[in-house]
C-alpha cells in the first residue's frame, strides 16, 4: 500500500494567477492537477449553471449548495481515490473558495458554510492551501487584459465584491497559519513558482519519486 497522497489547494480572487501557479506546481511535483468547479461530468453541468454570464444568478444559498455538490462529486470521484492511491493532488480552488465567495462575498455566515463544506467534502481538508494574494486592482487589470474570452458571472461582480472575497481568503489564512501559505501574486511568475515549490517542500516534504 502506498503512503497516502497530499492535497494542496491554490486559492485567490479571480485574476490572481493561481491557475498558472497550480499548473506549474503540479508539473514540478508530478502531482495530479484538478480544479473546482467542474472537474467531473456532474460538475461540468453545475459549472455551466453557476458561471454562465447569461444565466440569472441563483439565490446565495442555492449557489452555495451547488458549489458544495460540485465539491462532493469531485472529492468522491477524483480527489479521494487519487490520494488513497498515493498520488499528490493539486486543486485549483477548494473549500476556502466557498467560504470566501459565498460567505464573505455574498454575505452567508462563514462558520455555517464551513460546516456545510466540511460535510460535502466528507471531512477531507487540504493539507496546505496556497493563497495567491493580489490587490483587487491588479487582478482586475489582468482580467481585462486577458479580455477576449469574456468574463464569467462571478468575475462581473466588480471591485467591492472582489475586495470582500480577498478579505475572506486573508481572514481564513490568518486564522490557520499551519495549513496556509500566503504568497504575493504580484511577483514575477517563475520566481513565484520557485517560492511556492520550495515552501511546499518545506511544509509537506517531497512528493513520491515518479509522481503519481
Ligand atoms: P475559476 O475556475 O477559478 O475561474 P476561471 O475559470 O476564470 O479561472 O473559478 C470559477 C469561479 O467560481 C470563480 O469566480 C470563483 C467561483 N467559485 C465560488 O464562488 N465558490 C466556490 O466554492 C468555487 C470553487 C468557485
Amino acid at each position: 500500500m502506498p503512503a497516502r497522497g497530499r492535497l494542496i489547494a491554490l486559492e485567490g480572487i479571480d485574476g490572481c494567477g493561481k491557475t498558472t501557479q497550480a499548473r506549474a506546481l503540479a508539473g514540478v511535483l508530478g502531482a495530479m492537477l484538478t480544479h473546482e468547479p467542474g472537474a467531473t461530468a456532474l460538475g461540468a453541468q453545475l459549472r455551466r449553471l453557476l458561471l454562465d454570464p447569461d444565466a440569472s444568478a441563483p439565490s446565495s444559498r442555492a449557489e452555495a449548495l451547488l458549489m458544495a455538490a460540485d465539491r462532493a462529486e469531485h472529492v468522491a470521484l477524483v480527489v479521494e481515490p487519487a490520494l488513497a492511491a498515493g498520488a499528490w493532488v493539486v486543486t485549483d480552488r477548494y473549500s476556502a473558495s466557498t467560504i470566501a465567495y459565498q460567505g464573505y462575498g455574498h454575505g452567508l455566515d462563514p462558520p455555517a458554510l464551513a460546516g456545510l463544506v466540511r460535510w460535502a467534502a466528507g471531512g477531507l481538508q487540504a493539507d496546505l492551501s496556497v493563497l495567491v494574494d493580489v490587490e483587487v486592482e491588479v487582478a482586475a487589470a489582468r482580467l481585462a487584459a486577458a479580455g477576449g474570452h469574456g468574463a464569467d458571472r462571478m468575475e462581473r461582480l466588480g471591485p467591492a465584491f472582489a475586495t470582500r472575497v480577498r478579505e475572506g481568503f486573508l481572514t481564513q489564512a490568518a486564522a490557520d497559519p499551519e495549513h496556509w501559505l500566503v504568497v504575493d501574486g504580484g511577483t514575477e511568475v517563475g520566481v513565484l513558482t520557485a517560492h511556492i515549490v520550495a515552501s511546499v517542500r518545506e511544509r509537506l516534504g517531497d512528493a513520491p519519486a515518479g509522481g503519481r
